[in-house]
């Protein structure tokens, strides 16, 4: 015998709010001022195409989708979140630039190449974002500002006394 439709249903709900309990993951805090964005100069339609194709995953202000509330989704996308953070985060700028100004002029030249390239935004965060899949002006001014931010950083430390044999 069949349960009773409104049985059905209550079970069928119970069901899917017992998936739909995995926490949201709470985001690192961060000073606005420790940013790329106020460490750096950026321009602010860069700025934009940054913090729309990128920031979710590459800096501490992710918005969390509400499908992170499911298992295994959720384990997939605090990895991923991780990962990207780990290998360039926005919203922690001096422990790049702790790390030299070569290691911070590749990581400018890294988005602009991450980005001509096709490999990020990553493809499968394009499929649910489509707002993330940047126009070709858009990748253009990135890539003339990060050029720019790289060559600066490499003339700077150039220019350090001592670095070049017979400057000064
Ligand atoms: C869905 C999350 C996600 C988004 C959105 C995303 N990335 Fe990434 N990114 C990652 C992950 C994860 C890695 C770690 C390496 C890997 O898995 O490829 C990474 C690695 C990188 C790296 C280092 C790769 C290397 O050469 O070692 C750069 C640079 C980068 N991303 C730039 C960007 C830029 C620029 C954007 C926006 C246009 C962007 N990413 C958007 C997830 C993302």
């Amino acid at each position: 015998m069949l349960p009773h439709p409104h049985l059905t249903a209550i079970a069928g709900t119970a069901a899917l709010l017992c998936v739909l309990t995995v926490r949201v993951p709470s985001n690192p805090k961060t000073l606005e001022s420790q940013s790329m964005f106020s460490q750096t100069t950026v321009p602010g339609p860069v700025a934009y195409s940054l913090r729309k194709a990128c920031s979710n995953c590459h800096s501490n202000e992710t918005v969390w989708p509400w499908y992170v509330h499911m298992p295994v989704v959720s384990l997939l996308l605090t990895q991923d979140v991780k990962h990207a953070r780990e290998n360039l985060n926005f919203s922690d700028w001096p422990s790049v630039q702790k790390q030299g100004a070569e290691h911070t002029a590749a990581s400018f030249s890294g988005i602009c190449e991450n980005l001509l390239s096709g490999a990020m935004p990553k493809n499968r965060y394009i499929w649910l974002h489509p707002e993330a899949k940047l126009s070709n002006s858009e990748v253009a001014q990135i890539c003339s500002w990060s050029n720019k931010q790289q060559m600066e950083l490499l003339q700077h430390s150039a220019a350090l006394p001592g670095s070049l044999p017979g400057s000064r």
